[in-house]
């Protein structure tokens, strides 16, 4: 355990398969005793510091909530209301911070920022989303999906949408756990061509595979889990008419089941945009596992959480 101890949380590409699925199994354990009504205080008497300059309904919850599970306690810090919202550095604050806090879980535009607010912090730094990734949302995923299918080496994901964090961050946990992810997005909407590359090199690694495509319906066929995000992400609304003509024919409906295993899974960050990226008889139907997924953004955060501010 005390490889985690102090390290940051900000990429999957930064662990190890070995490291993943360990910490997927402490977020069973956790999962289990909070179910059983154990208590469980790893992490009495230490404080989280929650920044955040974009909306968050699970992270925001789930952390908080996390905290005082763990015997803890969390912050919220809103970019409103924080000095670096008036410009005070990152440097700065990451280092006033240190002082007072045990941990800081930040949410925010520029990755490039959570990496500053790492450089100049002592404390273990949990990215809770930047432009570029979501690696919290995939731990709870491929939690939701080893829950569901009983393992993840070898199962086909289908992302279809934006090449976005989420595409991002799927492409990294995927290819880390040997899963064959594979993701449709139109022309001008892949992935950062960076991440593909160092996916793909963790992937052949790991007996994973990650591929690019164009067409959703080859990425569907045959897959186990089906996954896709909003197609304007929070910072893009003022591209969203522009996307929504983009983005036709990249969702998950009813079609996009039928070319899928019969047994797949439906899985979505949310917040959904119902009629978009997935209609609402595929959301609300048998398959989709979507709460299910919610809720596993709580026990695996506790278990990031548990694992490197102990
Ligand atoms: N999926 C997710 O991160 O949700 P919130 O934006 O509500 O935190
Ligand atoms: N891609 C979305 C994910 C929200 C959880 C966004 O960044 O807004």
């Amino acid at each position: 355990k005390s490889i985690f101890k102090g390290r940051d949380f900000i990429s999957l590409h930064d662990f190890s398969q070995d490291e993943l699925s360990f910490i997927l199994d402490v977020a069973k354990d956790i999962k289990a005793d909070q179910k059983a009504g154990r208590p469980h205080p790893i992490l009495q008497g230490k404080t989280l510091g929650m920044v955040f300059t974009k909306s968050s309904t699970r992270t925001r919850v789930s952390f908080e909530v996390g905290m005082y599970q763990l015997g803890g306690h969390a912050l919220f810090l809103s970019g409103r209301d924080i000095q670096l919202g008036r410009g005070e550095p990152i440097s700065d604050t990451a280092r006033v911070l240190s002082r007072m806090v045990d941990g800081i879980m930040i949410r925010t535009f520029s990755h490039q920022e959570v990496l500053e607010l790492a450089e100049f912090s002592s404390i273990p730094i949990i990215n809770g989303l930047t432009d570029l990734l979501h690696p919290c949302q995939v731990l709870a995923d491929l939690m939701t999906i080893q829950e569901h299918k009983g393992r993840l080496a070898g199962l086909k994901l289908a992302y279809v949408g934006d090449g976005n964090n989420m595409a991002h961050s799927l492409m990294f946990g995927g290819a880390k756990m040997g899963l064959h992810v594979v993701i449709a997005a139109p022309q001008g909407y892949k992935p950062d061509s960076g991440i593909i590359a160092l996916a793909q090199a963790d992937a052949k690694a790991n007996g994973g595979l990650v591929e690019v495509v164009d067409d959703p319906a080859e990425a569907v066929k045959g897959a186990d889990v089906l996954y896709t995000d909003v197609w304007a992400s929070m910072g893009q609304e003022a591209e969203s008419k522009v996307r929504m003509a983009a983005f036709q024919g990249y969702q998950i409906n009813s079609d996009s089941l039928k070319l899928a295993n019969q047994s797949a899974i439906v899985l979505h960050c949310l917040p959904a945009h119902r009629g978009e990226e997935i209609t609402e008889d595929v959301i609300e139907g048998p398959q989709s596992v979507v709460f299910d997924e919610a809720e596993n953004r709580l026990h695996a955060q506790k278990a990031v959480m548990a694992l490197v501010m102990a």
